[in-house]
């Protein structure tokens, strides 16, 4: 954690959801007998219990928070406490219809489920600000206060509402951009189909349309329904601030959620915190979950981050609620610690009774605890992580980028493209993915950011772009800095606006070369690529047609009408160089593209292990810790040069083949 972190959570917190108003008190001491024999030291309390908070409006019940705050305390858990402002009670939009949220077909969501309210509705607002007044100033000086949790997965079930109250919100906050009407009109290229405005009052939310509605206007919804939940989080955060100053602030995020801009919300959090739910069923979830990990790690920049959820085994809303293996939800949550995290949590503590999450898994599970597997995996990871204080508050360093910006994601991915079939995480899949299988460890950045201390940034289809930023990645180039761009870069400016005079033209000089024309290829179409050695690949979803003006061709196009034409290429820039990539290559081409870039870069993998297995430092600067997960169902040996001590089990490390088990892991701190 952050200095400011640690005094609060010294150790690496572990524990999850608790939700004791779903059970009656008796249970309660079972609950905290049953954390303190499992090691939990953490719960987040009482996420969804406005109802039980507030039952009438203004009229507060605290007398069962003040009880299991107590009690937790004296048990020596400390609390994560929710504002519990995700899911608001049945009397408050019974009174106020107009807080409910609205789809853009018009339809009103009900309540009945949670996350029921409009994010502009001056009525949800107020209504939380003052739950959130009374908790603050009840609890802000109880001593197992750790820190607060605001709401709930922002944006999760309504990250939009197209109603008239956020037409009016979307307004102001189009007026705040823009100033004038005629600004708007220019922006949105409003002389496209008659859509000229000419008043405020004519300007909408995006609502269902007779065909696609205007992009930039899409956009800026997008931009908007972002701001719209962060102000939610935002008026929450100053009354947390005012009242109970100095305890750490966060709320949930969820991987890649793309409506909305986590580096604008990072930026007012004190902690990031994630929520994983991997598929087991994936062979890919282990690469899935490491990349998001770097996110978050990315997100705070670089400070340790906490796991806020996942779950011990199965969940329960995939059609089928495929099983953990045996030991991989301890691989898992070790996968989130080598990330940076410091702090492994579930959803949830103890199973539910009742309700639509009755069968999703839990810490404690519906039977007796010790008849469970699950159970005993809890608290074996429990122990362990309770030896880890050394690992707390180290940081992991990363000498490669991979630039993510929502802004260019939404844009990208709004219809009426060339194809639809570039999907932004797909994208940033394809590179990510051969830089896990190298344990080359990889940071995420904003193309706006500074990004002068990587070796190597990679550009996955960052279709929109500002001036300001493509200076910034020309800079980078010319600095030395290695680049690996992919197709479709570089296309429009941040209206939505194509940037004319040949594609992609913030980027043409740099990449020594002109994108004449794309021939986007079609389900299951593929294209045939001839590396200059002679290695032939394949590559799918996109093609074009490269008129080089400097660059050298390092692959071609074979057999298709683009045949003998550039695929990939390479111009050296300045002190550095720009690589382009002109299609979606086979997992292996890239793999190939990407090694001998990381290689030009002079950027080494943590460690050279074996296919399967996972390694990452974090380090401080007095020590060095190796994480090593074997994601294999088998044994394997993992070379090492250094000796050390393992931290999980306390172990003498030598020199040499490190054996490690099934889904084994293991924390060498190098030196003894
Ligand atoms: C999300 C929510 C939790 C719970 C879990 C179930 O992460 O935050 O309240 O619904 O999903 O997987």
């Amino acid at each position: 954690m952050s200095e400011f972190m640690l005094e609060r959570l010294p150790h690496m917190a572990y524990g999850g959801d608790y939700n004791p108003d779903q059970w009656p008190e008796e249970v309660w001491e079972e609950d905290v007998r049953l954390m303190q024999e499992s090691g939990v030291n953490l719960v987040s309390l009482g996420i969804f219990s406005w109802s039980r908070l507030e039952p009438q409006q203004g009229r507060f019940d605290f007398a069962w928070l003040d009880r299991i705050m107590d009690m937790l305390h004296e048990g020596g858990v400390r609390v994560d406490l929710a504002t519990a402002t995700a899911s608001p009670p049945p009397w408050l939009s019974h009174a106020h219809l107009e807080m409910l949220p609205v789809t853009a077909d018009g339809v009103r969501l009900w309540h009945g489920a949670r996350q029921h309210y409009c994010p502009s509705s001056p009525v949800y607002r107020d209504a939380a600000r003052s739950l959130v007044g009374a908790l603050a100033a009840r609890y802000a000086n109880h001593p197992a206060l750790a820190m607060w949790h605001v709401g709930n997965e922002f944006g999760c079930h309504v990250a939009a509402c197209y109603c008239d109250v956020s037409a009016a919100g979307f307004r102001a906050w189009l007026q705040e951009r823009y100033g004038d009407i005629e600004s708007l009109n220019r922006a949105w290229g409003t002389d496209f189909w008659s859509q000229r405005y000419s008043d405020w009052d004519e300007v909408l939310p995006p609502r269902r349309t007779p065909t696609w509605p205007n992009p930039s206007q899409q956009l800026d919804f997008m931009r908007f329904s972002s701001d719209a939940l962060l102000e939610c989080y935002d008026i929450e955060h100053a009354v947390l601030t005012d009242k109970s100053p100095g305890v750490p602030v966060t709320t949930n995020f969820m991987r890649f959620f793309k409506p909305l801009d986590y580096w604008k919300w990072a930026e007012r959090e004190d902690v990031v915190s994630d929520d994983v739910y991997q598929d087991p069923a994936d062979p890919e979830a282990g690469m899935r979950s490491a990349m998001a990990s770097d996110l978050m790690r990315s997100l705070g920049r670089g400070r340790p981050w906490i796991r806020m959820e996942q779950t011990t085994n199965r969940v329960n809303w995939r059609d089928v609620n495929v099983p953990k293996a045996p030991g991989q939800m301890r691989l898992w949550s070790y996968q989130a610690v080598a990330r940076g995290a410091d702090a492994v949590m579930f959803f949830q503590w103890r199973q539910s009774r009742a309700g639509a999450e009755k069968f999703h898994s839990a810490m404690v599970p519906h039977g007796r605890p010790e008849s469970s597997p699950t159970w005993h995996e809890v608290v074996k990871l429990g122990r362990e992580l309770g030896g880890l204080d050394a690992v707390c508050g180290s940081r992991v360093t990363a000498e490669v980028a991979i630039l993510h910006d929502w802004d260019s994601w939404w844009a990208l991915e709004l219809p009426s493209k060339p194809s639809i079939r570039i999907n932004h995480v797909a994208q940033l899949e394809s590179y990510y993915r051969h830089l896990f299988d190298a344990n080359v460890t990889t940071d995420f950045a904003r193309s706006s950011d500074d990004l002068s201390a990587y070796r190597l940034v990679l550009a996955p289809s960052v279709y929109l772009i500002s001036d300001e930023a493509a200076a910034k990645l020309t800079a980078f180039v010319e600095a030395g800095g290695t680049l690996v761009m992919s197709f479709f870069s570089g296309i429009v400016d941040p209206f939505e606006h194509i940037w004319l005079g040949g594609y992609p033209a913030p980027f043409r000089r740099l990449l020594g070369l002109e994108v004449v024309d794309w021939l986007p290829l079609s389900d299951g179409e593929q294209v045939v690529l001839r590396f200059n050695e002679g290695a032939m690949a394949r590559g799918d979803v996109w093609s074009e047609q490269i008129a080089p003006a400097g660059a050298e061709v390092l692959a071609r196009f074979s057999g298709s009408s683009l045949d003998g034409q550039p695929a990939v290429t390479s111009h050296r820039f300045g002190q550095g160089r720009a690589i382009y990539v002109a299609t979606r290559p086979d997992p292996a081409a890239m793999a190939r593209v990407l090694k001998s870039a990381v290689s030009e870069a002079g950027v080494k993998p943590v460690l050279e292990a074996p296919a399967g297995v996972e390694v990452v430092r974090r380090s401080t600067p007095r020590s060095s810790m190796v994480f090593l997960l074997n994601h294999r169902d088998g044994h394997v040996e993992v070379p090492l040069s250094d000796p050390g001590v393992n931290l999980v089990d306390g172990s003498e490390v030598h020199r040499g083949l490190f054996r490690l088990g099934p889904r084994g892991v293991a924390i060498i701190r190098e030196g003894w």
